[in-house]
């Protein structure tokens, strides 16, 4: 179950995706194009977003924006938007324009940020989001 709220603080959806069988079922898909896809839409236009998963242990923040297996997530899912876009903009554009993408996988575990693409960076006490690897 994801549910989602905008900046009033008011719940505007929820999605569900217990039983494959129910017509209400949620799929990676739909989650993406529910909230994935205006994140990424908005960091086109240079606004800086971040994109929260937050819950109980079990409660499906992984599978939502990591995924298992072939049911990939939202960050996956994000990433081949923003290579396909870029080898769209290559070929239609007058070749002015030129991107650069940096990427950074954090947790915040126990209220403590830790940087999982070098895990020796870490220090007891957590890291300040600055020094994360990119
Ligand atoms: N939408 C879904 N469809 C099918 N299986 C799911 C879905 N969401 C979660 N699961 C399954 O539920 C289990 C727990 O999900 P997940 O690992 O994403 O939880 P989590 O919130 O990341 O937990 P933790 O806080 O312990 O890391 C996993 O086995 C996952 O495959
Ligand atoms: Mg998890």
């Amino acid at each position: 179950m994801i549910i989602a709220s905008n900046s009033e603080n008011c719940f505007s959806l929820s999605s569900w995706s217990h039983n494959k069988e129910d017509p209400h079922f949620a799929t990676q898909q739909d989650v993406f194009n529910d909230l994935g896809q205006s994140c990424l839409d908005n960091a086109w236009k240079g606004y800086n977003v971040s994109l929260f998963a937050y819950g109980q242990t079990g409660s499906g923040k992984s599978y939502s924006m990591v995924g298992y297996g072939e049911d990939i997530g939202i960050v996956p899912m994000m990433c081949k938007e923003i290579f396909r876009r870029i080898e769209e903009q290559d070929k239609t554009g007058d070749g002015s324009v030129t991107f650069r993408v940096d990427a950074s996988m954090i947790e915040i575990y126990n209220e403590q940020v830790r940087d999982l693409f070098n895990p020796s960076n870490n220090k007891p006490g957590g890291l300040e989001v600055c020094l994360i690897t990119k």
